[in-house]
């Protein structure tokens, strides 16, 4: 097991570093002559862009993956997506046609929730499309067809690798699927040279791990930590805040900013930590009105922004700032997740939980 580590501590460590070379995988021989090839959905892309809707199904780190794709696969591909936790789907045995694609995500592909979810939607007669990091898994072999995102094997019970590849698995199937269209060219290349460039981002991302770690400690005594994101970014808010949960064993909530008046508001005050997500976007101006907003209640703020951004996010300079590398708008939750990733990491390493097998937990549920 040590070996399989090499030089680092735990597995879930290993894995949030090895991010830029799990991206490279991901995307290995997909991205051509300006273009994407999936070969999994080469010769479904034709009845995925006639259909009504795509309903992307899931559950945790996976269903937030597909929250994160959600934007721009619409954007991408003019379909209207729905969102569909894989257990809330059956609870209420909701609606899905003959005329759906139904989008399965799992890293694991053997998921109960989300396997009998896709046993629903195959009776239904919905196109079934797998996003799974495991061959040969129930989940691959069942669906219509799919894409293996190749993120390498994943080991720690909190999914770190798996989401980030799955996103950019996601963006690959939304330039694919879109692919037919002239109006959004320009902005298909400008997310092609993005995933291009991802690697590289991703290694400077994660040159934040001292700083995180300082975070960490700063935040080891909170009995509670809220997140707040939107847009783009409303998945990162979700994901970052499971992380911190699973491993660290605190109480974390992702919250959508647009939502923090209708409520979360109240909680605010001068010792309840809030990470506010405040990356350069179309909503960046509402979340500089958020921070105001979170400030003026004497919030205690963490502000991820981009770099360069600290003054334009907080100019009186009362807040922590995290500065991360700019990338494509829609790609930037793949940026954004990992200094929350290791803030989860050494927030668990300092309070001495079990990193790779918290309390109660397994890597793959596969019962219901
Ligand atoms: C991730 O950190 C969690 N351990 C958990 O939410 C996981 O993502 C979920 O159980 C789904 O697993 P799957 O991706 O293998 O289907």
């Amino acid at each position: 097991e040590q070996i399989k580590k090499g030089s680092y501590d735990h597995f879930m460590q290993k894995e949030i570093h090895e991010q830029p070379h799990s991206l490279k995988t991901t995307m290995r021989g997909r991205l051509k002559d300006g273009g994407v090839l999936l070969g999994g959905l080469k010769e479904y892309l034709k009845t995925i862009r006639r259909c009504r809707r795509v309903v992307f199904i899931g559950c945790g780190t996976s269903y937030n993956a597909a929250l994160a794709a959600r934007p721009f696969v619409e954007e991408l591909t003019g379909i209207p997506v729905t969102m569909e936790v894989a257990s809330d789907l059956l609870d209420r045995q909701g609606p899905i046609y003959r005329e759906d694609t139904a989008v399965f995500v799992s890293q694991s592909g053997e998921t109960a929730d989300t396997l009998m979810a896709l046993d629903y939607a195959l009776e239904n007669g919905a196109l079934c499309v797998g996003i799974t990091n495991t061959v040969g898994s129930t989940l691959s072999r069942k669906t219509h067809c799919g894409v293996h995102i190749n993120a390498g094997c994943e080991i720690g019970v909190a999914s770190t690798k798996a989401y980030t590849s799955q996103i950019v698995a996601m963006a690959m199937m939304a330039l694919a699927i879109g692919s037919d269209q002239i109006s959004t060219q320009a902005r298909r290349e400008t997310i092609i040279s993005g995933l291009t460039n991802l690697s590289s981002n991703v290694s400077e991302v994660l040159k934040l791990d001292v700083e995180m770690k300082e975070l960490a400690s700063s935040l080891i005594d909170s009995e509670s930590l809220l997140v707040f994101g939107r847009g783009y970014n409303y998945a990162t808010a979700l994901e970052g805040a499971l992380k911190v949960k699973e491993v660290a064993l605190m109480h974390s909530e992702g919250m959508l900013a647009g939502e923090m008046k209708h409520g979360p508001l109240a909680l605010v005050d001068e010792n309840l930590p809030i990470i506010v997500i405040a990356t350069r976007d179309a909503c960046f101006s509402k979340q500089q009105s958020v921070i105001q907003q979170l400030l003026s209640r004497k919030g205690r703020l963490i502000v991820m922004c981009s770099r360069g951004d600290a003054s334009a996010v907080c100019p009186s300079g009362s807040c922590r700032v995290i500065e991360v590398p700019q990338v494509a708008d829609c790609l930037q939750p793949v940026i954004n997740i990992i200094p929350l990733q290791l803030l989860a990491y050494h927030l668990t390493v300092l309070r001495g939980f079990d990193v790779d097998q918290p309390r109660n937990l397994a890597k793959s549920v596969t019962t219901q």
